[in-house]
């Protein structure tokens, strides 16, 4: 299928005139991946013309543009204006009002749909239930009746703390309704991590669970929240959902069963009529340093474009069983788990649990028994996967796919034709979609049935988005040169602020570039426009004179037979400035000793240049990691330079990591 001959081999490293300020980009990937006819010519966009013709009249009226999507909703006011742009805060379809939750379920029921699967899910032991839009209507309505009685009104944060169970979706859903502003914040975070959150966004209400289950046991939820809320002042009440038979203190007056509540509501109930800029939530997402940023999103805005992005890059269809194996605790379950697919009328399977649970081959299995059609899952879950063994996929039938899609980091080219082949059989278009939690929704993406793909980059940008690759003086990169990635235009669903912190977010997104939105991610523009994301800026690092993204080396080292995982930082070398450090996880069936260690620098050189090449490797077990699959490199750059760890650690995944990293003998 691949158009044209492989070359992984980099040739090429280009460095631009102005020297310190350009990153180098080195690594060179040929392969060209066309949609198949058949996939075309059923697609919402069929071929590269259309989506020209559609990105050239968007950029040229981007206020007809987005009005026309908007136009497709349910308004109890239409817009006096599409944009009011006041650098850097935005005003999306001013002097509206709807209501997202509406538009994501009413306008089903009042339609077939009303008997359609809204949400198949699989609890981790099996079970399952079905929710039809019909009956999702009618249990959001009754809690949003619950959260009214509670004295939840428009505007309020509402705190939300539950593993991955279909009364998460019922909860935001009902917020939403009622005008709430939900947080929620992931079930695996810590209860200094619940104070954090809700102390900064003043939150009058938590909804948790008893617990969660993982792998076999559970974790119980509702202690780790009496804890936190010892230390929060604006709590007034928690509503407690009974999912395990963890054992919890219910404390009189402030802590009430969902059960209870649901029991006594009515199950009409009518949807606010929001402003525009009405804010729909609030979700946190680390900064490089210091306190958690709460990234503010709003209504109208948000929902055009949650809506639209997911219709065009997922190319959903009314058949389609949708399966997002994200976290709602993170932008891509807000995102495409609930709001995209729901505005769409789709239907999303949601599994509670470990992709590993019982086994590795727990989504693939999921995907054959529901006969899913489109999988969206991260570069970090495809890197397990292969890890495990292909075996535990290929023993499945996975028939029913027709479209894969990975988030959250850039994908190493090797991982990419894994995931082609292996998963998706050489038929299954994959979209690579780069976006972040401040961007609400996908910017850049192949749309399926029109961009050839190339392993390792997201493509061009989705029409109605004006990205950049850009010098530090802001002037635009050539092509190949590598640059900063910034957004030159306002977007529907762009973070509108850092809550309650205006001078933050302009200094985090608007203080480096002024009119564009900065991203802090390194990029390449190739010669046919497309993006290569080179990781994040802090992720650069000096060596002798060239800045070098870090993913690069990465994917150079990931390509060789024996590596499953790898991670590159820099620590100060006097000599050359930065020395660079890899921490590398091999296959299992691999050795971690001199001589691989000698063949993984070679292959570097070979696949990047001598330049590139680790001055230390180091043999992990594992990464140390983020709830949402992110490498947390500040850790490993902390423990390359002095083996400690000082800095905060309260997003990394599993503590033991550390521990192995800093315990082990470097041979
Ligand atoms: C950062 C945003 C959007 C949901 C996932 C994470 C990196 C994300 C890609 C991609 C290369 C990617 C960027 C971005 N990233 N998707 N397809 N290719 N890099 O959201 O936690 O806000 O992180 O993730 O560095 O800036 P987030």
């Amino acid at each position: 299928m691949a158009t044209e001959e492989t070359t992984s081999n980099a040739q090429h490293t280009e460095t631009s005139s102005s020297g310190e300020e350009s990153i180098s980009s080195v690594l060179s990937e040929k392969r060209k991946f066309p949609p198949s006819a058949e996939f075309s010519n059923n697609a919402h966009i069929s071929s590269m013309e259309e989506y020209e013709k559609l990105y050239a009249a968007a950029e040229a009226d981007p206020d007809a543009y987005w009005g026309g999507i908007a136009e497709q909703f349910h308004w109890f006011k239409k817009w006096d204006s599409v944009l009011e742009w006041n650098t850097p805060y935005a005003k999306w379809f001013n002097g509206g009002k709807t209501n997202i939750c509406y538009n994501a379920l009413d306008v089903h029921v009042n339609s077939w749909r009303k008997n359609k699967a809204a949400i198949i899910w699989e609890g981790e032991e099996g079970n399952q239930r079905v929710l039809t839009y019909g009956e999702l209507h009618r249990q959001v309505s009754k809690f949003a009746n619950v959260l009214k009685i509670a004295g939840i009104k428009p505007g309020d944060r509402v705190a939300i703390y539950m593993g991955m169970v279909p009364e998460l979706v019922i909860a935001v859903l009902a917020c939403a309704r009622v005008g709430a502003v939900h947080n929620v914040i992931f079930a695996g975070f810590s209860a200094h991590a619940i104070t954090e959150r809700v102390n900064d966004s003043r939150a009058k209400m938590v909804i948790c669970a008893d617990g969660t289950r993982r792998r076999g046991g559970s974790i119980n939820l509702k202690n780790i929240v009496d804890e936190a809320i010892v230390n929060t002042p604006s709590i007034r009440s928690v509503i407690v959902l009974k999912v395990t038979d963890e054992e919890i203190h219910m404390h009189n007056g402030m802590d009430h069963w969902w059960h209870d509540l649901m029991g006594l509501a009515a199950d009409e109930s009518e949807p606010a009529e929001l402003d525009a800029e009405h804010p729909l939530f609030v979700l946190y997402t680390s900064g490089s340093t210091g306190k958690p940023k709460g990234i503010l999103h709003t209504t109208a805005g948000y929902m055009v474009h949650a809506a639209s992005s997911f219709k065009y890059v997922f190319d959903i269809k009314d058949e389609d069983i949708y399966f997002c194996t994200a976290d709602v605790g993170w932008i891509t379950g807000h995102t495409y788990m609930i709001y995209g697919p729901m505005l769409n009328g789709a239907t999303i399977l949601m599994y509670e649990g470990a992709p590993n649970y019982p086994q590795w081959d727990r989504f693939w299995d999921i995907i054959n028994r529901h006969k899913v059609t489109i999988f969206y899952t991260a570069p970090t879950a495809i890197r397990a996967f292969i890890r495990a063994g292909n075996e535990w996929v290929t023993k499945h039938n996975l028939s029913s796919l027709r479209l894969l899609g990975t988030v959250g980091e850039p994908i190493n080219p090797e991982a990419w034709m894994w995931y082609q082949k292996v998963v998706g059989q050489e038929k299954c278009p994959i979209v690579d979609t780069w976006w972040q939690t401040e961007t609400g929704g996908i910017m850049v993406s192949p749309l399926p049935g029109a961009t050839p793909t190339k392993p390792g980059t997201a493509t061009r940008p989705l029409p109605g988005i004006m990205v950049d690759v850009v010098r530090k003086d802001g002037t635009p990169c050539e092509a190949n040169e590598g640059g900063y990635l910034v957004i030159k235009k306002p977007w529907p669903s762009m973070l509108r602020t850092i809550y309650g912190d205006n001078e933050r977010y302009e200094k985090t997104y608007w203080s480096e570039f002024h009119d564009m939105y900065f991203t802090g991610d390194g990029a390449r523009k190739d010669e046919d426009g497309y993006i290569w994301i080179m990781g994040r800026v802090d992720d650069v690092v000096n060596v002798s004179g060239h800045r070098l993204g870090t993913s690069e080396v990465e994917s150079a080292l990931v390509s060789h037979e024996a590596v499953a995982e790898a991670a590159v930082v820099s620590r100060p070398d006097e000599l050359k400035g930065n020395a660079l450090v890899a921490f590398v996880t091999l296959k299992d069936e691999y050795v971690g000793d001199m001589t691989l260690r000698e063949a993984l620098r070679n292959h570097v050189a070979k696949e990047i240049g001598p330049i590139a090449k680790p001055d230390e490797i180091r043999w992990a077990k594992g990464l140390p990691k983020t709830r949402s699959g992110k490498i947390m490199r500040r850790l490993l750059r902390e423990l390359a330079t002095s083996n400690e760890i000082k800095g905060d650690v309260t997003t990394l995944e599993d503590f033991g990591v550390l521990e192995n990293l800093r315990d082990q003998e470097n041979d």
